[in-house]
């Protein structure tokens, strides 16, 4: 099997890739926008880094074909000067749809989030709920992985949870009270290859969560105490981390907007997971934040 990966230097991408590289012999077309991003990717006989563009379906047609299964990565929750949700989330999916229909691909994969909606009054929400829409209603076999906050090395989760635990003291929004489903990245890896794997003829949407529901509060102080830490925790009222953050935003065009917090401190529900659905076993999240504080330690 073949497949392309757009947003390969993304951290699920470089994930992906890495579990790719060591796990399968599956050959991959790794998307990416610059030359920049081209150094991140694992250099690999199965790897084909390529320079892509979202502003022409019919030249990233060219440049992704030959992959029978195209995954959807790029995509952004931050936004900057140089980026914004329509741009990353809206656009770049419907090129990519575009390009998907033009190769005949025989099967897409997008990954969307937990509490995404067309509707939804939360613009970060919403755009992934649009792009979603053009892959539905596409006509491709094609899977939506809508997916909570993703446990890995070097995703911007992992990352701001063990910035958090290794602190005497730390204060965070609304004490982090809000109660989260985090999904290890090497059961995302999976899926996604289960579902390029899977022959659906038909569009589906997944949601896929980790196993155990936890406060944010209580993930720290689980990783802090792994680490034989112990944590102090206060707590940023989101009102007052929300005024500041529209103000700063405003001024540097970007960064942390009261989006961004209010997609922070949702509570990650969902209705039915999918990991039976998607044939995954669920790692459990004590030996999800095993690995990642292992990699943090390696490096
Ligand atoms: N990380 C999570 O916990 C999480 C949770 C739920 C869903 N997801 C979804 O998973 C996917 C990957 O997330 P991530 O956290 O790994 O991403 P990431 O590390 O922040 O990387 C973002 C990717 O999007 C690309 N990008 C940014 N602006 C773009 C634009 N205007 N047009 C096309 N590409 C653009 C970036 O390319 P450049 O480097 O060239 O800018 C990069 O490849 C995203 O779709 C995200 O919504 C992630």
């Amino acid at each position: 099997m073949k497949i392309a990966i757009t947003g390969a230097n993304s951290s699920v991408g470089l994930n992906l890739l890495n579990h790719i590289v060591s796990a399968t012999e599956i050959s991959v077309i790794a998307g990416v926008r610059s030359d920049r991003a081209m150094q991140s990717l694992p250099s690999s006989p199965q790897v084909d880094p390529r320079i892509i563009s979202y502003q022409d379906p019919s030249k990233l047609a060219a440049a992704l074909e030959g992959a029978d299964c195209i995954v959807h990565l790029a995509g952004i929750l931050i936004e900057n000067k140089n980026t914004s949700y329509a741009s990353a989330n809206v656009d770049a999916t419907e090129a990519v749809v575009k390009a998907a229909q033009l190769l005949g691909a025989k099967h897409m994969v997008f990954i969307s989030v937990v509490g995404a909606g067309k509707d939804s009054s939360n613009a970060y929400f919403r755009s992934k709920g649009l792009a979603e829409e053009l892959v539905k209603k596409s006509g491709l076999p094609a899977s939506i992985i809508r997916t909570p906050i993703l446990l890995g090395p070097n995703t911007a989760g992992a990352s701001s949870l063990i910035g958090a635990a290794t602190q005497a003291k730390t204060k965070i929004l609304g004490g982090g009270k809000y109660s989260m489903r985090p999904l290890d990245i090497d059961d995302l890896n999976q899926a996604i290859l289960n579902c390029c794997n899977s022959g659906s003829t038909e569009a589906k949407l997944y949601e896929l969560v980790g196993p155990e529901p936890i406060s944010y509060r209580d993930l720290i102080q689980k990783a802090a105490s792994m680490m034989n830490n112990k944590v102090e925790i206060g707590s940023v009222p989101v009102a007052i981390a929300k005024l500041v953050a529209a103000i700063s935003s405003r001024v540097k065009g970007g960064g942390i907007t009261p989006t961004v917090i209010d997609v922070i401190t949702m509570d990650e529900v969902v209705d039915s997971n999918a990991d039976g659905a998607l044939n995954i076993t669920l790692t459990p999240l004590q030996d999800t934040l095993k690995k990642i504080l292992e990699h943090k330690k390696s490096k």
